[in-house]
């Protein structure tokens, strides 16, 4: 516990290092640290596209734009090597990260245990998504990363601009007259997912089956001390969320991540595993996993996502950016935020949830899955499943990743046989 606390602390250090020099305008000791770990490095920093690559899958690196002009790096896994399916029909899938996170968070695990793994062997087209302002989304048309009107957008923006460009992007490549899509998310991947279908309802038609992994919207019950302890201050319009709001959070791409993979990447993997054990060993993750993802996650997001998930921890409601008053009443006509309108979701959406979730609490889950038209619920039988397992746990395979595949590929078989 010690250990986490000290780590949160550094981090935090380290991100008002960040504010401080973004809000300068000056790189932290006027170093380009990218370029300079780019040009100093011992070898390129690996992408998505590497990391699949070296498994023997095709893959592609896709560059979306959305309608406000972000432009999104996405992966696909288009076809299985083992199945040399690339003529057949293969139904697309979109996966989405959780905050701080991004396309690799899915992969670390392997192929025999990585859900784009599991889904491209078993004949689909895999897509894995990208949000504005992750490590592959630092792109804009016409804005700069190094300005706050960049990073001026929560998961709302996300959920409404980001997640339709992706799912249009992906049934228009795929090729072959798919009219939707099946759909993963974890965490933030699944709250954009409720924003999504409930402002743009006619997403809906677009989903086959979606999978909320850890799924966040009602935060009333969640329990992760750290927000607890900062939401009442940050989690409501005042002096401080405005200083804290529309920055890079933890802007690990240009400083402390590559300085990270700069010091890790020589490393030998024993060493890194060896130090993981030391300090995160709960007999329950893949370490070696997670020693893939040292140094690459959290791979950044803007600080709206993070005040927007506290004003939902302090209201107790799933509903839209807080911006004060005022502004309210001219964007919303009303002085609060207007609720999302869940109750519109008819796609028919499955929640993997467990007990032992500091983010996702099983009565918030509940809550939620009362609102929602159309659900399966799934809750995992490890008690002391937690929100990272998700993505790490030794044995994700039985206890979540197969199943969904076996459910997308009931749907589909029921499809076909129609
Ligand atoms: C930004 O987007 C443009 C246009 O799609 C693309 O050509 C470029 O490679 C992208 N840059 C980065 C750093 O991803
Ligand atoms: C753990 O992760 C490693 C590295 O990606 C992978 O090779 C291995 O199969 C994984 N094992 C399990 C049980 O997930
Ligand atoms: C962010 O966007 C809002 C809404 O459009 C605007 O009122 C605000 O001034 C912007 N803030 C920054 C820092 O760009
Ligand atoms: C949700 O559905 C209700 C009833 O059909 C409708 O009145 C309302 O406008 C819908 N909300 C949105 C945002 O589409």
């Amino acid at each position: 516990m010690r250990t986490y606390i000290l780590l949160v602390i550094i981090l935090m250090l380290i991100s008002v290092v960040g504010i401080y020099s973004a809000a300068l305008k000056v790189s932290p000791f006027n170093i380009d640290f990218p370029k300079f770990y780019n040009n100093l490095c011992f070898r390129r920093r690996r992408t998505t596209r590497d990391r699949i690559a070296v498994h023997g899958y095709p893959v592609e690196h896709h560059h979306v734009a959305t309608e406000d002009g972000y432009i999104l790096g996405v992966f696909r896994i288009p076809h299985s090597h083992k199945l040399q399916n690339q003529n057949e029909y293969r139904p697309v899938v979109l996966i989405q990260h959780g905050m701080m996170g991004g396309s690799d968070a899915w992969i670390y695990v392997g192929p025999d245990n990585g859900l784009p793994y599991m889904l491209a062997d078993a004949g689909f087209d895999v897509w894995l998504g990208n949000s504005r302002g992750n490590t592959y989304s630092r792109n804009h048309s016409s804005r700069s990363t190094f300005y706050r009107d960049f990073w001026n957008f929560s998961w709302h923006e996300i959920g409404f601009y980001d997640m339709p460009a992706m799912i249009d992007y992906a049934l228009d490549t795929n090729g072959q007259g798919q009219k939707s899509i099946h759909y993963v998310g974890h965490s933030q991947g699944t709250t954009v997912f409720f924003t999504l279908m409930s402002s743009r309802p006619e997403y809906n038609e677009k989903i086959k089956t979606a999978h909320m992994f850890a799924p966040v919207a009602i935060m009333a019950h969640m329990q992760n001390k750290l927000v607890r302890a900062v939401a009442p201050c940050l989690g409501h319009v005042n002096q401080w969320s405005h200083l804290f709001s529309s920055r890079e959070f933890l802007p690990f791409n240009s400083f402390l991540l590559t300085f990270i993979s700069f010091l890790w990447e020589p490393l030998p993997r024993i060493i890194c595993v060896h130090f993981l054990k030391k300090f995160f060993d709960t007999g329950r993750w893949n370490l070696s996993a997670l020693a893939e993802g040292f140094g690459e996650q959290p791979a950044g997001c803007s600080t709206n996502q993070i005040l927007h998930y506290m004003q939902e921890q302090q209201s107790g409601h799933f509903r839209l950016y807080d911006y004060g008053t005022r502004k309210n009443l001219e964007m919303y006509k009303s002085e609060q935020p207007p609720d999302y309108p869940v109750e519109n979701i008819t796609a028919i959406v499955h929640l993997w949830y467990s007990k032992n979730d500091v983010m996702a609490a099983v009565e918030d889950v509940l809550a939620l899955a009362n609102r929602l038209p159309n659900k399966v619920l799934h809750q995992i039988k490890d008690p002391r499943w937690e929100h990272d397992d998700f993505a790490l746990n030794l044995e994700i395979r039985d206890y979540v990743n197969k199943p969904v595949v076996e459910i997308i590929q009931n749907f589909e078989r029921i499809k076909n046989e129609i």
